[in-house]
């Protein structure tokens, strides 16, 4: 079993380990004498909800759950009462624990739920995506869509843990896989130490927690995210852009990659990042059959950057790569990065 604590205002672990068995002795005994709420999907529950019951129950710990319908729609204010509607109807106390079973809507939104049930419990993730297990499920941002805007509504609100079992990578779908692999690839370009430890065909436990390194360097360093945290942006300011832009036909991942191209393309024409970063990260995307070419949707993702609601009286806070592993904040003309994504 490997171990890292995340050392911000609240302490978190992250365990990794090939043994679900000692995953969910170490999870009970940080809930010894309390009660779990497992909250898991559809589409994740038939495989593994049993199993973690099963092997809570059997060290004595009081465990119900609730299945919510998987995807974007449950995380919403609806998603949100149905889960405080559960707590209240099982007499849930302020010591009692949320575990969060699933991708990063489980975790965004059942850490969401344990921020504001009486005013805040404890939670535990257990991510099934690798997107999860490398991003959403570790460092505390919890929240909801509302009105049509995601993430609108939240909060920072730690896990007191969170557990990988890499194993459930093995029913992830492979659309799945591959937008977990764009925020893999994300680390490796702005992470020094990881740019050259990024091979092989299946994410395994070394590149997972390598991953998990480098995001808790970054919540150590800011977990509010007013400053450094932000560089866990990077590719996203454009990635959004396209993936709205698509009108979500490429995954977040996907979307991420493609993002990380166009800024490092957008880097080099503003004269900060050099030519061979574009080619390196094109690389990386075409190794794991990720696509590379944005140019259908550039129309349609320089009309969404313009509505972005980062944009601060014209300018956007974009990541740029002064190189591979050298990433830097700066505020750009949001009417330059639009012309470049139009023009080239
Ligand atoms: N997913 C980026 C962050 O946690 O800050």
């Amino acid at each position: 079993m490997d171990k890292l604590t995340i050392q911000a205002d609240v302490s978190c672990d992250i365990l990794l380990s090939d043994k679900i068995e000692e995953l969910c002795l170490y999870i009970s005994k940080i809930v010894s004498g309390h009660h779990v709420f497992i909250v898991s999907d559809d589409i994740v529950a038939p495989f593994y909800l049993e199993t973690i019951k099963y092997l809570l129950m059997e060290r004595s710990v009081a465990v119900d759950s609730i299945i919510l319908p998987h995807g974007e729609q449950s995380k919403s204010s609806d998603g949100l009462a149905a889960i405080h509607r559960f707590l209240i109807k099982n007499a849930a106390s302020r010591h009692d624990y949320i575990l969060n079973l699933g991708g990063g809507m489980v975790s965004d939104l059942g850490g969401f739920a344990a921020a504001t049930y009486m005013r805040g419990i404890g939670y535990i993730n257990m991510p099934t995506s690798l997107l999860g297990m490398v991003d959403s499920g570790i460092g505390g941002k919890t929240a909801i869509n509302f009105d049509g805007i995601k993430n609108i509504i939240g909060a920072f609100h730690s896990p007191l843990l969170t557990a990988i079992y890499p194993e459930f990578l093995t029913t992830l779908p492979v659309c799945e896989l591959r937008s977990g692999m764009g925020e893999v690839i994300k680390y490796s370009v702005i992470s020094p130490v990881f740019s050259n430890m990024l091979s092989g065909e299946f994410p395994d436990i070394e590149l997972i927690m390598n991953c998990c390194k480098i995001k808790k360097r970054y919540v150590e360093l800011d977990a509010y995210d007013n400053g450094q945290r932000k560089i866990l942006n990077f590719g996203h300011t454009f990635g959004h852009a396209f993936e709205s832009g698509s009108g979500f036909e490429l995954s977040h991942g996907e979307a991420v990659g493609l993002g990380m191209l166009a800024i490092a393309r957008f880097g080099n024409h503003i004269g900060i990042t050099p030519p061979d970063v574009g080619r390196e990260i094109e690389r990386k995307l075409i190794s794991y059959k990720m696509p590379t070419d944005y140019s259908k949707y550039t129309d349609l993702a320089a009309y969404e950057l313009c509505h972005d609601k980062k944009n601060d009286g014209g300018l956007i806070e974009m990541v740029l790569l002064e190189d591979i592993g050298s990433p830097i904040i700066a505020r750009i003309p949001i009417e330059k990065a639009r012309d470049f994504l139009c023009n080239g």
